[in-house]
């Protein structure tokens, strides 16, 4: 319900994801109106020793788009509790804390969100004192989670046993904020309130997909945390997967978060084990540069995976995920290549397949790569497209951000967009293998140069499995005046 007094709790008040991601969905939801004054408190909890101002001035700077008054209105909101992850005396004060305020509020029902922006080391010992000491007695207790959950399929499956064991599924929200993308949220309307889409979404018609992640900078300052995990942790596993997931599920019973749920393990269930002779890694030169890399690392910077589903909609066409950071660009696409056209009587294959390409970043747009009669007195055909930019088309529309869409589908208890704990599961076993012989020193990162497109292995296993790049075309999303 959205009734009541709302308290949010932000563990770890102080640090990274706190202050650029948790405040500010916080703050715009606030400006929108979606979290009123007199109903709900922020409350920071931290190790450090602040006052309440101390927090407001740390966090200050990072909030944005509304104007001064909303600003301090909202920043008056966070109280500030300090105490450890580990210990009663800290969440007994929070809990004291939240329970005054609930009080002074009198209204009937309370809500509880605790959102753990903390490293996952101390996910068990903070849930633990949650469910010892700063239970809603109320109303709902709901507590939000960020990867990485684990480093592989067992580890991934202690720490939901842990979490299990404290919080039923319902109360944990595992966010995947690719899942608060409007245009991956887009993909299920797209593939399923469209009969244009319908009969061509197959092997029938469909040559290969690609689902691509591009950074153009590179692990700065994050070397330590990014070394242990790598790009397929990092991106893959979880950004991409939920993708791939939108893409290639079967389509649900219904619009319930269940249904919808059900199918994203299902078809994560007939994904076939990945091949070696599938896989390219890189590794951009310099990012052991980085004193907290280790000299003799292996860590991929740059992964590209051909995942196979083995279902009667998919057999035999390659999913193509590709990540890499210190690229020559920043985007995030779907990338659908059809099938030649048999029989072609324009000759013109060697120009390039239709292609429907979904942009998540930047630029969000949809566009359709179609073969035209080159406009002129001569019969020639070129490429060309049907587009649909969101800046063009929907000029007044601001597209919020993806934690602001997830924090409040957490309020409002719907979990459609969160990873389920036997979704993860799936997830995991599909690239545990793989990851155990990269950790192995069984598949070597090759090197390429910061700014690049990546490996040119990469480009050749995409050709080899069946992607047939268009030269000569590029599509720039146009832009207003
Ligand atoms: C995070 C990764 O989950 O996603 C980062 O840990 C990455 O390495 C980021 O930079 C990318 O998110 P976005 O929304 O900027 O594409």
């Amino acid at each position: 319900s959205e009734q009541g007094c709302l308290s949010v709790v932000v563990l770890g008040a102080s640090g990274d994801l706190a202050k650029k991601k948790t405040f500010p969905a916080l703050f715009h939801l606030f400006a929108q109106g979606f979290l009123q004054s007199g109903e709900v408190h922020i409350f920071g909890y931290a190790r450090s020793n602040l006052s309440d101002d101390g927090l407001r001035e740390r966090i200050r700077g990072y909030l944005k788009g509304a104007s001064e008054e909303h600003l301090s209105e909202f920043l008056q909101l966070i109280k500030y509790v300090s105490g450890s992850y580990d210990s009663k005396e800290g969440f007994e004060k929070l809990n004291k804390k939240i329970s005054e305020y609930e009080m002074s509020n009198k209204s009937e029902s309370t809500r509880r969100l605790f959102y753990l922006a903390l490293p996952p080391s101390v996910y068990p010992s903070v849930c633990k004192m949650i469910r010892t000491y700063c239970m809603n007695p109320s109303g709902w207790t709901r507590v939000i989670v960020e990867k990485p959950f684990g480093k592989d399929l067992d580890s991934a499956e202690e720490l939901s046993a842990q979490l299990g064991d404290l919080f039923e599924e319902n109360q944990l929200y595992r966010i995947d904020h690719y899942l608060g993308k409007e245009l991956v949220q887009n993909l299920l309307v797209l593939r399923f309130a469209n009969r244009l889409f319908l009969p061509l979404w197959n092997r029938d018609n469909i040559d290969n997909i690609q689902i691509v992640f591009r950074e153009d900078f590179g692990t700065d300052g994050r070397g330590g945390y990014f070394d242990q995990y790598g790009i397929i942790r990092d991106i893959i596993q979880n950004h991409l997967l939920q993708v791939f997931c939108l893409v290639a599920m079967e389509k649900p019973v219904s619009l319930k978060p269940e249904h919808i749920r059900d199918e994203k393990v299902k078809v994560l269930q007939s994904v076939n084990p990945i091949k070696h002779d599938e896989v390219v890694l890189g590794q951009y030169e310099g990012y052991k540069d980085d004193p907290t890399v280790p000299d003799d690392s292996n860590t991929p910077t740059f992964a590209s995976v051909v995942l196979r589903v083995h279902n009667e909609r998919w057999e035999g066409v390659p999913f193509i995920l590709k990540a890499g950071k210190a690229l020559s660009s920043r985007k995030a696409e779907v990338r659908v290549q059809f099938k030649d056209v048999p029989g072609d009587i324009f000759r013109c294959k060697r120009q390039g397949r239709n292609e429907f390409v979904i942009r998540l970043q930047p630029s969000e747009a949809m566009y359709m790569k179609l073969t035209v009669k080159k406009p002129g007195l001569e019969m020639a055909t070129e490429q060309s497209e049907l587009d649909l930019s969101y800046g063009m088309r929907y000029q007044n529309v601001k597209i919020p951000e993806a934690y602001e869409r997830l924090i409040l589908d957490t309020i409002r208890g719907d979990q459609q967009h969160f990873v389920r704990r036997d979704e993860l599961k799936a997830a995991w076993q599909i690239f545990t293998p793989l990851l155990h012989d990269i950790d192995a020193g069984r598949l070597k990162a090759v090197p390429y140069h910061p700014g690049s497109r990546g490996p040119k292995e990469a480009d050749e296993l995409s050709e080899r499995v069946g992607y047939m790049q268009t030269h000569g075309y590029i599509w720039i999303p146009p832009t207003l005046a």
